[in-house]
């Protein structure tokens, strides 16, 4: 491992370790509905929050703990969007864009990022063969994402290329509040 990616897994670690307490705003506005529905209370106390990303620079990324599982939040290079947008949707395994900001759609790289301009990704860092958390920082032989466990190689969108996972890392609820923070959910 190379000193940057040996920095890029600590920083990775240090958001997911506080992610569920400095870096997180929790959603009040959930409260009064759900509290009478209620799974457990600090679980829905989390559904919705808002990350700073003011930090994040071109070709890095944070971890975030989010209802449980980790969320990556990337701000992509030029050269992982032109990467990203220079396949055709027919040669992924997966066609679908799985986002739930754009249903329905499908996987072309403008139906998986945050912005317009793609540099913003934000996507469950859960794998979708048997849920373990791929590795990311350029991992993999599309320059995206590998899950060791069985071998899955996610592309710089997301999206699976190579390896059993039958779909694309799903890319959850969430939107820019101003421009240095998303809310999840
Ligand atoms: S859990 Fe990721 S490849 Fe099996």
């Amino acid at each position: 491992m190379s000193q940057d990616d040996e920095q890029a897994t600590r920083r990775d670690f240090l958001y997911y370790a506080t992610g569920g307490t400095g870096a997180v705003v929790v959603g009040a506005a959930v409260w009064p509905l759900v509290n009478q529905m209620n799974p457990s209370a600090d679980v829905q106390a989390l559904a919705s929050i808002e990350i700073d990303i003011s930090d994040i620079e071109p070709g890095t990324q944070i971890t975030v703990k989010w209802l449980g599982k980790p969320v990556f939040i990337r701000r992509r290079t030029e050269r992982e969007i032109n990467l990203a947008r220079e396949i055709e949707i027919a040669e992924l395994p997966d066609n679908l864009g799985r986002n739930a900001n754009v249903s329905g759609a499908d996987a072309d790289d403008k139906n998986r990022t945050l912005d317009e301009k793609g540099e913003w990704l934000v996507m469950m860092g859960v794998c979708t063969h048997l849920g373990c958390v791929p590795l990311g920082n350029g991992a993999g032989e599309f320059g995206g994402w590998f899950c060791p466990c069985h071998g899955s190689h996610y592309d710089t969108a997301g999206r699976i290329r190579k390896g059993p996972a039958p779909e694309n890392l799903p890319v959850p609820l969430a939107s820019f509040i101003n421009d240095t923070t998303i809310k999840l959910g």
